[in-house]
């Protein structure tokens, strides 16, 4: 009989058990699940009671006797957080043993110095699970899609924030109350504010922009906002207008044939936008994720499916491990890695500056309801080179109106000076909203 791979767990969390109990009921599954073999569990706390049974000899409180158990080939990290858990998969591969990471905080923001690592010590770090949870998006890319030049990613790939703004459009209950139902089903992040904030977002697509466009871009330069401020009448209006509203993370190429190609130029950035109606992102609710590929010759090509959640993610991560264990299952003495599942950068990318960015807008004005208000905002807009789509006032209440203004495509920054000219009219109370529109 062969001999089994050993990996070891980082984490038994609700992802950490999921794996395991794939694993451990591998009939009806690839044969390859039944040649994997738990061998160590890293956990917080040895005798908390779990949904899932396993020696108690496995377990250990110090993740590196995981890692530096002879018997263990392959690290799963399922810790989360950026410490330890970028020291321990470093040290991990300095052992020579490859890695499959959940983890899109740490290789969103270390995934340079993680790759050249596993690279020069001839291991794998694989991160389907990173992104999408149980959507297959991150090895389509680096694999599926290789022979495309991809212009242009859109995503829904927060699960906790979709499942809150799906809420919201169907319950018309603001997102606080539907944030613990998020965080009881496993879907939100312990400390939710990088969902609700658009960070978990954020680390996502920087990750699928290094892998789409070939090169890494600055995790902390993504113009990133959460939906705190979504209210329900935004998204009623939208509803009214023929569109619903998501926090979208958008990343596309502004290369062109021109493009000096040192760098090619990116926009990268997570934001509430109103996805209309006959959009086939539109339809993603729940903890669903989507991801809508554009590239050159393929089109479009969407992946859909659970974003979030225990049993999803670990269907990405045991995808990883059953990778991993195919390559060790050859039993090659040829120590070179395979391309496509290594997926190093190939070239230099950049941020262009946020002003750049080029989208239709949402604006939520606050005025005063006197004659020719209206044509006042439309003016402000036209001066800047903004044009108006669409303009309606919803609600006109004592001697305030509600007008909403979606614009045609125009760059961030023409639609910010736009904007502060008409917060300065005195016929204008406030902005009360400003969302992208798709
Ligand atoms: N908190 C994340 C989400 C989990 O809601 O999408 C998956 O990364």
């Amino acid at each position: 009989m062969r001999k089994k791979i050993g990996i070891g767990l980082l984490g038994l969390g609700t992802v950490g058990t999921g794996v395991a109990k794939i694993i451990q009921k591998s009939q009806g599954r690839n044969p390859l699940v039944s040649e994997i073999e738990i061998v160590r569990i890293g956990v917080r706390e040895l005798n908390r009671p779990r949904s899932i049974e396993l020696p108690q000899h496995l377990l250990t409180q110090k993740p590196e006797e995981v890692i530096d158990d002879p018997s263990v080939e392959v690290v799963v990290e399922m810790m989360g957080g950026i410490e330890p858990a970028r020291t321990l998969i470093l040290r991990a591969i300095s052992a020579g043993k490859s890695v499959v990471t959940a983890n899109k905080a740490v290789i969103a923001r270390y995934g340079e110095e993680i790759s050249s690592a596993a690279n020069k010590a001839g291991v794998y770090v694989l991160i389907e699970a990173a992104v999408g949870g149980g959507i297959p998006i991150i090895e389509p890319l680096k694999q599926s899609l290789g022979g495309n030049r991809i212009q242009r990613i859109s995503g829904i790939i927060n699960g906790t924030t979709n499942y809150i703004l799906s809420r919201m459009a169907k319950e018309g209950t603001s997102y606080k109350n539907v944030l613990q139902d998020a965080q009881k089903l496993g879907y939100a992040e312990a400390d939710p504010s990088a969902d609700i904030e658009g960070g978990d977002a954020a680390d996502k697509i920087a990750i699928l922009c290094g892998l789409a466009f070939g090169g890494r871009i600055e995790r902390s330069k993504i113009p990133t906002q959460g939906i705190k401020n979504v209210e329900i009448r935004d998204i009623e209006y939208a509803a009214q207008l023929g569109y619903s509203v998501k926090l979208l993370a958008i990343a596309t190429s502004f290369e062109t044939k021109s493009t000096n190609k040192s760098s090619i130029p990116l926009a990268a950035w997570v934001q509430p936008t109103l996805v209309a109606n006959e959009h086939p992102l539109s339809r993603v609710n729940g903890v669903n994720n989507a991801i809508l590929v554009e590239g050159d010759p393929i089109g479009e090509v969407m992946f859909y499916g659970p974003g979030a959640g225990a049993g999803p993610t670990a269907s990405a991560v045991v995808a990883d491990i059953l990778n991993i264990a195919g390559i060790h299952s050859l039993g090659s003495t040829n120590n070179s890695l395979d391309p496509l599942l290594a997926a190093s950068s190939w070239r230099n990318c950049h941020l262009v500056e946020p002003s750049e960015i080029i989208q239709r807008n949402y604006v939520r004005l606050n005025a005063k309801d006197t004659p020719g208000v209206i044509g006042l905002i439309g003016n402000q807009f036209g001066n800047h080179g903004v044009s108006i789509q669409s303009i309606v006032q919803f609600d006109a209440s004592a001697n305030d109106a509600e007008i909403v203004v979606i614009t045609h495509e125009v760059t961030k920054g023409q639609a910010m000076k736009a904007l502060s000219a008409i917060k300065n009219l005195p016929e204008i109370n406030s902005i009360t909203a400003h969302m992208g529109c798709l």
